[in-house]
């Protein structure tokens, strides 16, 4: 029945836009700024494709939105369903299924954080290096259709090595950049490595809970990314997973944690998000465009 209605969805968004995506961007929380990149952008807004459910939270639109970056095809995932909103873990998931059905290669998967580290400042961003799924469930419970994937699906590698040395490298030579347009006084670091952990929310977690999701060996917390990228990775989807470090996580500071202020950084960062965003996903598009052309 899933996969019925992923082809409904997947046969739809092919009669608006024709050619085939090779690359899904997913935006996390104040982080949808990224479309007025395209030109000639394709809108798709959710209540138009068979069954897409609408995004509730405040700061996500609901809108697929596809253009193309150097002449491949990327589509935008504007506005991404949470668990702790009431959906499913499969309906969490299913705009992820339609874009392996379209044949997407490559998900950028993004989200807002909070630091379990007191090192890490509002603002930075973190390159997911691995995560653990505290949500207490998996996208993949349930039947297993073929057709996605495999019932066991190996997760040793969640997060793939090569793309993550792209944004290494692409994050560098922004930071080179910046001191070199008298932008920054020295070279910022400003993608750090780390490992996920996410929850099911809504609600922040307790200082106590801080303490222990750090002594398993998590970098950051959030609601979010983890069912996209077991999906993806059933599926065969190669993921990039990026945290915008909004706060520190609680207890980390004595602040407490606000929704708006977890926006607002995200709003902040945008410029510097969006930037890095692009020349992985040139660089990204060129690699396509090389192997397609040898
Ligand atoms: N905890 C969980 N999720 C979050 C946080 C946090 O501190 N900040 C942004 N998303």
């Amino acid at each position: 029945m899933t996969y019925k209605k992923v082809k409904e969805a997947a046969d739809f968004i092919k009669s608006q836009y024709k050619k085939d995506i090779k690359i899904a961007l997913v935006l996390g929380s104040g982080l949808g700024g990224f479309a007025d990149e395209f030109e000639n952008a394709v809108v798709i807004p959710y209540e138009d494709i068979p069954h897409f459910k609408r995004s509730t939270v405040e700061g996500h639109a609901g809108q697929l939105v596809i253009g193309e970056v150097e002449g491949i095809p990327v589509a935008i995932q504007q506005g991404r369903f949470h668990y702790y909103e009431g959906y499913k873990i499969a309906q969490v998931v299913f705009p992820m299924r339609v874009f392996g059905m379209l044949g997407v290669e490559t998900a950028i998967i993004t989200n807002a954080a909070g630091s379990v580290l007191t090192s890490f400042k509002q603002g930075s961003l973190m390159l997911i290096r691995d995560h653990i799924n505290m949500m207490g469930t998996s996208p993949l419970r349930g039947e297993n259709d073929e057709r996605f994937g495999a019932r066991f699906p190996d997760m040793t590698q969640v997060y793939d090595p090569e793309l993550q040395e792209i944004a290494t490298e692409e994050a560098e030579k922004i930071a080179r950049e910046r001191v070199e347009k008298g932008l920054d006084k020295k070279y910022l670091q400003f993608l750090r490595r780390g490992v996920y952990c996410a929850l099911s929310g809504p609600n922040y977690e307790t200082p106590a809970e801080i303490r222990m999701y750090r002594m398993l060996g998590a970098t950051a917390v959030g609601m979010s990314t983890v069912p996209e990228a077991i999906a993806a990775r059933h599926q065969n989807i190669k993921v990039l997973g990026i945290s915008c470090i909004t706060n520190l996580a609680a207890g980390i500071t004595n602040q407490p944690i606000d929704h708006e202020e977890v926006m607002e950084t995200g709003q902040k960062v945008g410029a510097k998000f969006k930037e890095l965003l692009k020349r992985i996903i040139k660089r990204i598009a060129a690699e396509k465009t090389e192997t397609a052309n040898a």
